[in-house]
């Protein structure tokens, strides 16, 4: 699907209404330009599944998890892999056990992940297309 935003609230939308397709369990690689919102759609999903704090960008802290509550989806796990650059950083996270069926994981910058190991269930695109307006793919 293809959706073009012009705020932020209409791309927390978007993600909300992605937010009630999920089952848990599922991995989903947000791929964009800086600043073109992907942080942002993790806020809109994580409310939209019950989540009462606010998503912040996790880029110094790698990964933040949220308790929601949406069904069996209890936990959202979001990590930004921006300033990812060792592979064992990568394995201190253990990120095999963070998937599980309760759990999403949202994913910025997924191109550290060995995609053999990684395949995401979802990928969305974001581009910046000047001021507020944002192209969505899903
Ligand atoms: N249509 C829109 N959709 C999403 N964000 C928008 C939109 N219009 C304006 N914005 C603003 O653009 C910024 C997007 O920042 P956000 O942190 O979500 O981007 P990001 O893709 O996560 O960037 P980074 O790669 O630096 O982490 C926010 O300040 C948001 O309010
Ligand atoms: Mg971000």
């Amino acid at each position: 699907m293809n959706y073009t935003t012009t705020s932020a609230e209409q791309t927390q939308k978007i993600a909300a209404d992605l937010a009630k397709t999920l089952k848990g369990g599922e991995f989903i690689s947000l791929i964009g330009d800086l600043g073109a919102g992907k942080t942002t759609f993790t806020r809109g999903l994580v409310e939209a599944l019950g989540g009462t704090v606010r998503v912040k960008s996790p880029t110094f802290t790698v990964m933040n998890e949220y308790p929601v509550n949406a069904g069996n989806i209890k936990r959202v796990v979001h990590i930004d892999f921006y300033r990812f650059t060792d592979p064992a950083e990568l394995e201190a996270l253990s990120l095999e056990d963070e998937r599980r069926p309760d759990t999403i994981i949202l994913a910025e910058w997924p191109d550290a992940l060995p995609t053999v190991t990684w395949k995401s269930d979802i990928e969305i695109y974001f581009k910046h297309l000047g001021d507020d307006k944002r192209e969505i793919l899903i």
